[in-house]
């Protein structure tokens, strides 16, 4: 007897992965996605690699047909499959600029849109994104990647507002420095300049978000949506 099925974006590794471990782990039934094909770490039935480009509707249309056939729409849809392509402002491309809004943005509208209604009808569900805190406080270099995950958090907020009444909540996550490949190109001074400015005094791990994730998804915190909640460090106060 499974707790639930899970859907999350960008499961392959990262962030992604964590969360797709915890859930298993706690008897939910994952499917994790990502554009390559990938092979879970974890041996179980319950977890199943489904390859998936969010930017393709076509690609999200045959993965939702699938699940539907197999009884495996989800109760709990993770939006976490996120890229960067940092350039500064004037010499961004636009492919820099188009690619990263169509997976960040379009990507979490495409999953949605097309999980949203069964959960509608089965009056229960949770829907957790994940941003940043680049959409929170800006930073140079990710004028798309900033716009990208500050859009979100309208995103969410709106969201948040027209299916509240249906026992659905939508939640925002906005981690900062995580390691993960994401965050693998810091070089070791650049890495120990940010952690001088973390008030915890590290980086933090896929794990961290992932215990965030679950309480997010969990009955406990079935009266909380409609929330962008920082995950960092400290490295952001208001
Ligand atoms: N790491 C950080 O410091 C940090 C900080 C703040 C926010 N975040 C956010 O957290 C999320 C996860 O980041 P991460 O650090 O775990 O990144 P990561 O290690 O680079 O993993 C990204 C995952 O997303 C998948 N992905 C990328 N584009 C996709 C697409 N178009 N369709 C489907 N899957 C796609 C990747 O697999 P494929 O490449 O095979 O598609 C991979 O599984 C992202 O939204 C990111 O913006 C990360």
């Amino acid at each position: 007897m499974s707790n639930g099925n899970v859907f999350i974006s960008g499961a392959s590794r990262g962030i992604g992965n964590s969360i797709a471990k915890y859930f298993v782990q706690n008897d939910y039934i994952v499917v994790g996605t990502s554009r390559n094909e990938f092979k879970f770490d974890v041996k179980t039935e319950n977890l199943i690699p489904v390859k998936l480009d969010v930017t393709s509707r076509d690609d999200v249309k045959k993965c939702f047909d699938f699940l539907k056939s197999e009884n495996l729409l989800p109760d709990i849809l993770i939006n976490n499959a996120g890229i960067t392509s940092d350039q500064i402002f004037l010499r961004m491309k636009n492919e820099d600029w188009d690619n990263v809004i169509d997976t960040n943005l379009n990507g979490v509208f495409n999953l949605s849109k097309i999980f949203v209604k069964n959960m509608i009808k089965n009056k229960k569900g949770r829907i957790i994104n994940i941003s940043s805190i680049s959409g929170l406080m800006g930073n140079p270099g990710q004028v798309n990647y900033s716009s990208s995950k500050s859009a979100l958090n309208g995103f969410t907020k709106s969201l948040a507002k027209e299916l509240g009444s249906r026992n659905i909540t939508v939640n925002c996550i906005a981690p900062g420095f995580i390691e993960t490949d994401m965050t693998s190109f810091l070089e070791e001074d650049a890495k120990q300049r940010i952690e001088e400015t973390i008030p915890l005094g590290r980086l933090g791990k896929a794990e961290d978000i992932a215990k965030l994730v679950a309480f997010l998804a969990s009955d406990e915190a079935s009266y909380i949506t409609g929330q962008t909640i920082s995950i960092d460090g400290g490295l952001l106060m208001y």
